[in-house]
């Protein structure tokens, strides 16, 4: 069989022929793009790729690359000093306003460019170059190739950078950058001057969409870290129309005036898009109207989520043991199901067997629900046997692999307690 997947990118390209809007020119080499390409690619998050029209074409990353940077730099600093120079406010203001919070002097946020220059000055570096090309061996590491620096764009920006010139001195006037603004702003330029195709934004962005993970297990981003860029991406990464962006399409995204945007759908899937031609705000105008329908065609709205799987769990009866089958990827609500579903069983010693062969995958709060479910018939007089080929229980954090891995009795181990599980989610 043929894919459904490819043939619909093609038709999704087709649908958005009429364009509108010019080609960035406040950086002259940016110009000469060809206005008419067009490129998508979808990276799902276990490393299969789908790609239509202009999907090998290179244009450089620019903005896009903010969210990545800013990721760095706390990695690099920590949170609470990155917050400390950076907020983290949707600013309603173009990417270039020369915008500080009047109280704090820190800018709005990471992805207007003054905010984008403190964050690039928080990467560890001597200079510049060193900044940008610890930059440079982070995007190749989520890119999964090694992308380079389009120098063309890089000198023409750089002649032409007055605005992000003053940017920085702001920054440095009031206490928010370290190290000489105008080495910064050359390292900067040259982190959105890194040359990229739709492919290497769609993996990137799924990189993301994984928790900070790459489909080989690559774990770049911690998860908290990830967290962060996600949900500054979602307040602020279309500027001024984040609010549209939000509420018609509804995912974390960036835009960059070469015409790349992305998308992260968290949990599912990276996706990107070219087109050169912008709209007022500096986002590619057919890469936006990509999105909205998109989103109408595939139901990616976060606001819109699909409900828990219903039939997460079954009880039966078999050799007078009462089974518990569940089944599918367990979260906190599909726990809660399985829990309602042991909370039903009469206290006495009636065996219980609690069967985890089709579930693959427990998040830490579903785990230790399930490990105090367990505990708790355990505790009312039942003999409770789990089946758990996978391991899904079984962790160094509970210390209960060796009990709970295969089909054996459960005794002896006393997991979190609820109390336990309350701080693990607020965490
Ligand atoms: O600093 C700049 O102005 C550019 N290097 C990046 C701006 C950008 O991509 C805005 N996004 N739509």
């Amino acid at each position: 069989m043929r894919t459904p997947m490819i043939d619909y990118l093609h038709l999704l390209l087709g649908s958005v022929a009429e364009d509108a809007g010019e080609v960035a020119s406040y950086i002259p080499e940016l110009e000469l793009a060809d206005p008419d390409r067009l490129g998508i690619a979808v990276a799902t998050l276990d490393g299969e790729m789908y790609a239509a029209g202009d999907a090998d074409v290179e244009f450089t990353i620019q903005s896009i690359s903010k969210p990545f940077t800013y990721a760095l730099a706390i990695a690099d600093q920590g949170l609470d000093a990155v917050l400390e120079r950076i907020d983290v406010e949707p600013s309603g203001d173009a990417f270039n306003e020369i915008s500080l919070d009047r109280g704090t002097g820190r800018p709005r946020n990471p992805m207007i460019n003054a905010g984008a220059i403190a964050a690039h000055a928080l990467v560890r570096g001597d200079d510049a170059e060193a900044r940008a090309e610890r930059i440079l061996d982070l995007y190749s590491r989520l890119a999964g190739r090694r992308l380079s620096i389009a120098e063309d764009v890089f000198e023409s920006e750089l002649s032409t950078a007055d605005r992000n010139m003053a940017l920085a001195y702001m920054l440095r006037t009031v206490g928010k950058l370290r190290g000489d603004p105008a080495d910064v702003v050359r390292g900067y330029t040259r982190q959105c001057s890194v040359s990229v195709t739709v492919r290497d934004l769609a993996r990137m962005s799924a990189v993301l969409a994984a928790g900070g993970r790459t489909p080989e297990g690559d774990q770049v981003f911690d998860p908290a870290v990830n967290r962060q860029v996600l949900s500054v991406m979602a307040t602020c990464g279309m500027y001024n129309s984040a609010g549209d962006w939000l509420t018609s399409v509804g995912i974390p995204a960036k835009s960059g005036v070469a015409g790349g945007l992305v998308g992260v759908l968290p949990g599912q899937v990276g996706i990107a898009v070219f087109s050169p031609r912008l709209d007022p705000h500096g986002n590619s105008t057919r890469g936006v109207r990509l999105f909205e329908r998109m989103n109408h065609d595939l139901g990616l709205h976060l606001m819109a989520p699909a409900e828990s799987a219903r039939s997460v769990s079954r009880r039966l009866e078999r050799d007078g043991a009462a089974v518990h089958e569940i089944a599918g990827d367990l979260h906190f609500t599909e726990a809660e199901r399985v829990l309602r579903g042991f909370a039903l069983e009469p206290v006495g010693d009636a065996p219980v067997v609690v069967d985890l062969d089709r579930v693959h995958r427990a998040n830490d709060i579903a785990r230790r629900m399930l490990l105090e479910g367990i505990r708790r018939l355990h505790e009312d007089g039942h003999d409770v046997r789990i089946v758990d080929p996978w391991g899904v229980l079984g962790s160094a954090e509970t210390g209960s692999g060796e009990l709970v891995r295969g089909e054996q009795a459960h005794g002896g181990y006393v997991p979190a307690s609820f109390p336990d599980v309350a701080s693990a989610a607020r965490a």
